[in-house]
C-alpha cells in the first residue's frame, strides 16, 4: 500500500538510508535526512510503500518541478529490494500530473541507472560535483507523453 509518510516515521527512515549507498558514500547524517524528511515543504510529496503496517520503501517528488515533477529521494530498505517495491513507487510517481518524470542518480550507482533504464528513464546530462566533490549525478528523463 502506497501512502503518506508520517513524521514519526522520518527518523528510523532517515537512520536506514544514511547507512545505504548512495547516501552513505555521498555523506547524508540520520540527523539531515530525517529534517528532510520531516521539515514543512508544500512541494514536496512524501511517500511510503507499507508492508505488514511498517515502511519498507519511500519516494519524495518535488512538484512542480520541470515540465512534470522530479523524484527527488527512492530508496526500498535493503531486506525489500527486488522485489518490485522501488518500481511501483516510480509507477505512482509517473500517474501524477506532468508530461515528463524527473530523477537524478549518482553515476557510480550502476544498478539504479540499470533500475531507472528499464522503467522507462533516459540519461540526458552528466552534472560533476553537484552533491559532493569529485562525484557526478546523471539527470535522467522518462516522458509521459
Ligand atoms: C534502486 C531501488 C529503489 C529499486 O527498488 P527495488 O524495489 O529494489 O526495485 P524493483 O524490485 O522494482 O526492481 C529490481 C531491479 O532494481 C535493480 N536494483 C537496483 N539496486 C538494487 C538493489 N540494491 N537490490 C536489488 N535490486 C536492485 C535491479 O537491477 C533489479 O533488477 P533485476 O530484478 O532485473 O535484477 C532500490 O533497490 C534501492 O533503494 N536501492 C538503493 C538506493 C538507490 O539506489 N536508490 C535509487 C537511486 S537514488
Amino acid at each position: 500500500m502506497i501512502r503518506p509518510l508520517r513524521p514519526q516515521e522520518a527518523p528510523a527512515l532517515a537512520e536506514a538510508l544514511a547507512h545505504m549507498d548512495p547516501w552513505r558514500r555521498l555523506g547524508f547524517s540520520d540527523d539531515g535526512l530525517a529534517g528532510y524528511l520531516s521539515r514543512d515543504d508544500a512541494n514536496l510529496l512524501r511517500v511510503v510503500y507499507e508492508e505488514e503496517g511498517r515502511p519498507v520503501g519511500v519516494l519524495c517528488l518535488r512538484s512542480p518541478w520541470l515540465r512534470g515533477p522530479y523524484v527527488e529521494l527512492l530508496a526500498v530498505v535493503p531486506d525489500h529490494q527486488g522485489q518490485g517495491i522501488g518500481s511501483a513507487l516510480l509507477a505512482w510517481a509517473a500517474g501524477q500530473n506532468g508530461g515528463n518524470l524527473w530523477v537524478c542518480v549518482s553515476a557510480f550507482n550502476t544498478r539504479g541507472r540499470d533500475f531507472y533504464g528499464r522503467n522507462g528513464f533516459v540519461e540526458k546530462a552528466e552534472l560533476n560535483d553537484l552533491i559532493s566533490v569529485g562525484e557526478d549525478e546523471i539527470l535522467m528523463r522518462k516522458r509521459l507523453r
